[in-house]
């Protein structure tokens, strides 16, 4: 049975700490979901770790979809949460409920979540009424880089942070079973956290939140054209596959690869026979 949004609500309600990370391929969300990690977030952020894109915006719906339903396969016991991208539910409600209608329908996840705040709050009412677990994301919102100027940190006046309580208590009012805190200072987001009932899950908000995304590629050090002030390094990848390639180039060149470990033999006799005729 895969965690359900009941179970990560209860998490909060039992002071439990919710953990969340991102994967965009089956390994990945495999060995993430056999180390036990409750939430899997099907991030935007796939279009710039993954895709090499420099933002999240140019990410499609079917780019999504495709590497959503990646996930959902290699996992079997994390909620899967796809990532609604740039204009798939800003345009109209229609939009945003047959977008989000296709995760759940055709790549198997079992929620969605959407970028904004109070403006967005009529769209997660009518996607919740319809049936599909949304999850809110505020603070810095990377889908309006362009709107706000850069990667930064959101809330840092009065007259900020209150829009962006505002904003929590709408999407929480709206239905949504969880909120994203995007690079929030770390007193804000410990009382938006009081003050909404649903769990807060926080990326660059400090540790009163009631749970922590990280982006994979970050915490695996796989991706390091950007490494941002909140990513924790816990594994080193990039250089382990910098010098597996290396090593590998090397034995190739030198012949030391293959050697008769990684070669299949062939029956003498067959092979004698064969002669025969070449
Ligand atoms: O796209 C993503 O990975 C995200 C997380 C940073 C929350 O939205």
């Amino acid at each position: 049975m895969r965690v359900s949004i009941t179970q990560i609500k209860e998490m909060k309600q039992k002071g439990e700490k919710i953990s969340m990370l991102t994967a965009y391929d089956y390994a990945t969300a495999k060995l993430v979901d056999e180390a036990g990690i409750p939430m899997v977030l099907v991030g935007d952020s796939l279009g710039m770790v993954v895709l090499g894109y420099d933002s999240t915006i140019p990410v499609t719906m079917d780019e999504m979809i495709h590497h959503t339903k990646a996930v959902v396969r290699g996992t079997s016991k994390a909620l899967v949460v796809g990532d609604m991208p740039f204009m798939t539910y800003q345009v109209c409600i229609e939009d945003a409920l047959r977008n989000a209608a296709r995760f759940i329908q055709e790549a198997g996840a079992q929620a969605v979540k959407l970028e904004g705040g109070e403006g967005m709050a009529e769209t997660v009412k009518r996607v919740v009424a319809a049936g599909i677990p949304v999850m809110g994301h505020i603070g810095l919102t990377p889908q309006s880089i362009n709107q706000l100027g850069g990667f930064k940190v959101i809330g840092k006046t009065p007259e900020a942070a209150l829009r962006l309580l505002n904003d929590a208590r709408a999407l929480d009012a709206a239905g949504v079973f969880a909120i994203v805190l995007e690079c929030v200072p770390e007193g804000l987001s410990r009382i938006i956290t009081e003050k909404v009932g649903v769990p807060t899950i926080g990326i660059g908000a400090g540790k009163f939140c009631d749970g922590q995304v990280q982006v994979i590629s970050d915490l695996l050090g796989l991706y390091t054209d950007f490494v941002p002030k909140h990513a924790k390094q816990y594994a080193r990848l990039s250089e382990s596959i910098r010098q597996a390639a290396t090593d590998y180039i090397t034995e190739v060149q030198a012949g030391t690869f293959p050697t008769e470990k990684q070669s299949y033999v062939m029956d003498e006799n067959v092979l004698a026979e064969l002669e025969k005729y070449t």
